[in-house]
């Protein structure tokens, strides 16, 4: 019986400010390059079919669901994961802050993707209305919060930024 070969390219990306090369099947997800191959696990797989956001990454500055982008299509970007918030000292930055003030994840694993599209929000606009906030983050499914506490936390980030 014969087998298809393997169609693997080489990739070269910055994942948080470094170069990372990796030569990847043609197939593979950058959810999966991320976590496997950057060996940065921060950034969850909540479903792999596009539907939770707890994948959600920057890639060129935009979020973008990291199970729905395969890591060939990243060739040449920055991508920005969850591991790139806060100081190389372990300082939280005020998004991160603001997430533990208001008490705004339990379990946890919806965090990372609500924290970038948070980001990715106040880069683009440092004072949303709750309306905003809200539809930013329509894409995230919490299973636990009911919302409301992150909705307040990233409000707080952005009244904390000064802007
Ligand atoms: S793991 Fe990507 S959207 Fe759920
Ligand atoms: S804190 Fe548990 S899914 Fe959001």
């Amino acid at each position: 019986m014969s087998t298809e070969p393997v169609n693997e390219k080489l990739i070269a990306v910055q994942v948080n400010g470094e170069s990372q090369e990796a030569v990847v099947e043609s197939r593979r997800l950058l959810v999966h390059f991320i976590r496997d191959d950057c060996l940065l696990t921060g950034t969850h797989v909540g479903c792999d079919t596009g539907n939770c956001g707890a994948c959600t990454v920057l890639v060129d500055g935009k979020a973008v669901k990291s199970c729905m982008m395969l890591a060939i299509q990243a060739e040449g970007t920055a991508i920005e994961t969850v591991e790139s918030l806060g100081g190389s000292d372990g300082e939280l930055e005020a998004l991160q802050q603001a997430f533990s003030d208001k008490h705004a994840l339990q379990c946890g694993y919806c965090t990372p993707g609500m924290l970038m599209s948070a980001k990715h929000l106040l880069e683009r606009n440092p004072n949303p209305t709750e309306a905003e906030v809200r539809k930013a983050i329509q894409g995230n499914i919490c299973r636990c919060t009911g919302y409301v506490n992150i909705v307040d936390a990233i409000l707080e980030a952005a009244e904390g930024s000064g802007s």
